[in-house]
């Protein structure tokens, strides 16, 4: 079978989008066809040229607050590529209900904490303040509401008590990288099994 078509969404450094890449060899079902920011400067963007993966860019900028012409012109960039999923990487802007719905089924991300808990920003420093034991990181399918789809997987972790925000963050980011390719493969091999990863 021939690998599946896969996208890949960022906003900045990318790390997630090199792990996924780096994974999607071999037999592996999928392969990144393209790497597209909403931020001219993402550095994550020349690590993609470097490993080969043609690039675009929709810069937020140009669209000043107008979301359905920034979706229509990121559709636009898609199109070409016969997209067959679209994982978002460290891809830092709420979509629409008309984008995740037409991407329905589609459209994965990776959120740095132990869904349902902890949605939105600074996950870490969140998790601590509530004293929490375990945390990590979800791969879940992308819907209208922020952070709240279907789970495909989840890695999670114990909170050291020396752990800082920053810690925190650093150990949880080398989990999604060790989760999201596994996720990824369990949603197109259809396994239906959520993937659990314990760091
Ligand atoms: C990661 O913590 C990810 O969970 C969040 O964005 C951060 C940066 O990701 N969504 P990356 O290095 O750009 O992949």
């Amino acid at each position: 079978m021939e690998p599946r078509r896969v996208a890949i969404l960022i906003s900045g450094s990318g790390s997630n989008m090199v792990s996924l890449a780096q994974a999607m060899t071999g037999d592996f079902p999928a392969r990144p066809v393209c790497v597209i920011s909403n931020q001219p400067d993402a550095p994550g963007l020349q690590k993609a040229r470097d490993l080969g993966i043609p690039t675009d860019v929709v810069a937020q900028k140009d669209f000043a607050g107008d979301r359905a012409a920034f979706e229509s012109a990121l559709n636009q960039k898609l199109a070409p590529y016969n997209v067959e999923a679209i994982c978002l990487a460290g891809f830092m802007r709420i979509l629409s209900p008309q984008f995740t719905k037409g991407w329905a089924g589609k459209l994965l991300n990776i959120h740095p904490s132990l869904l349902p808990k902890f949605k939105g920003l600074h996950t870490h420093s969140r998790a601590l303040a509530a004293g929490e034991t375990n945390h990590g990181c979800t791969v879940h399918h992308v819907t209208a509401e922020l952070d709240a789809g279907p789970i495909i997987g989840q890695a999670r972790l114990k909170i050291m008590p020396e752990d800082t925000a920053e810690s925190l963050a650093a150990r949880v980011l080398t989990l999604e990288h060790k989760l999201y390719p596994a996720a990824l493969k369990a949603f197109l091999t259809d396994r239906g099994v959520p993937v659990l990863i314990d760091g």
